[in-house]
């Protein structure tokens, strides 16, 4: 069966890309076949895959008549700048404009991963409707931790009106850096807030390496890049420990 995962959090800056693009290279690497779709405005997750597709998720759903075979290049649908003028209020069944355009290809793929936008938009509520799972980037950090009360609302919202079967998969501490105190006990609130949300925090935490950021810069990702180093290790345990159950 193919799982269709969002990786969410209305904030920016938490990792939702790099952890959507190591999952993604991640499981390609286990010879799963991954769809990507780039659903973020700022296209960070195309960038980080070289893409330069000739169509766009833009084209997927503003027009539901475009093929979405003809858009998927190099197993990814691409981001696109013009997301943000959608005017979702014009469509019908604007929240199931993804999920139908999804439907016919959904076969092709184990699995199909979508980063988000940094908001709790039109954008978000079609990735929401179209997910088998989510799993919550954050930081350990107490905005984060403000923040995912407002996401709860959201998924709540979801799960009631346009996809009952929606799965929280569980919270995915990123950035962190487990040296200091306020980290630690904002992980053990983070850990309350999971169980209130019917979920848990996955055990393995992405720490705050710099590596990453010169895998990215390079135009690559840390398992080819610096497989061993910190967050090289977390993210292909964080694969493992997603895949284990
Ligand atoms: N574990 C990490 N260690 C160091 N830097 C990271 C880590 N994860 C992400 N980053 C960096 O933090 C910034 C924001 O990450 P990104 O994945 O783009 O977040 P988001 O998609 O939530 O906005 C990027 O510059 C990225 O390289
Ligand atoms: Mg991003």
């Amino acid at each position: 069966m193919t799982k269709i995962i969002s990786i969410i959090n209305q904030k920016g800056g938490v990792g939702k890309t790099t952890i959507s693009q190591h999952l993604i290279v991640g499981l390609r690497k286990k010879n799963f076949r991954v769809l990507a779709i780039d659903f973020d405005t700022q296209c960070d997750l195309s960038f980080a895959f070289n893409i330069k597709n000739k169509f766009s998720i833009y084209d997927i759903i503003n027009n539901p008549k475009q093929n979405i075979n003809e858009a998927i290049e190099n197993d990814f649908l691409a981001g696109s700048p013009l997301l943000s003028s959608i005017n979702f209020k014009a469509k019908q069944n604007k929240e199931y404009l993804l999920k139908s355009a999804l439907a016919n290809i959904i076969y092709d793929y184990d699995y199909i991963i979508i980063d988000t936008p940094p908001a709790l938009s039109d954008l978000t509520i079609n990735a929401l409707t179209a997910s088998d799972e989510i799993i919550i980037a954050s930081q350990a950090d107490i905005l984060s931790l403000k923040g995912i009360g407002q996401l709860a609302q959201t998924i709540q919202a979801v799960k009631e009106y346009t996809n009952t079967n929606l799965t929280v998969k569980g919270i995915l501490l990123t950035r962190y850096n487990n040296r200091t105190v306020l980290a630690k006990s904002v992980a053990n609130m983070l850990e309350e807030t999971a169980t209130q949300l019917n979920t848990k925090l996955f055990n393995t935490k992405i720490r705050e390496c710099n590596a990453i950021k010169e895998a990215q810069a390079e135009r690559s990702n840390i398992f080819d890049y610096k497989k061993y180093s910190t967050a090289g290790l977390d993210l292909q345990n964080f694969i493992n420990e997603y895949l284990e159950e």
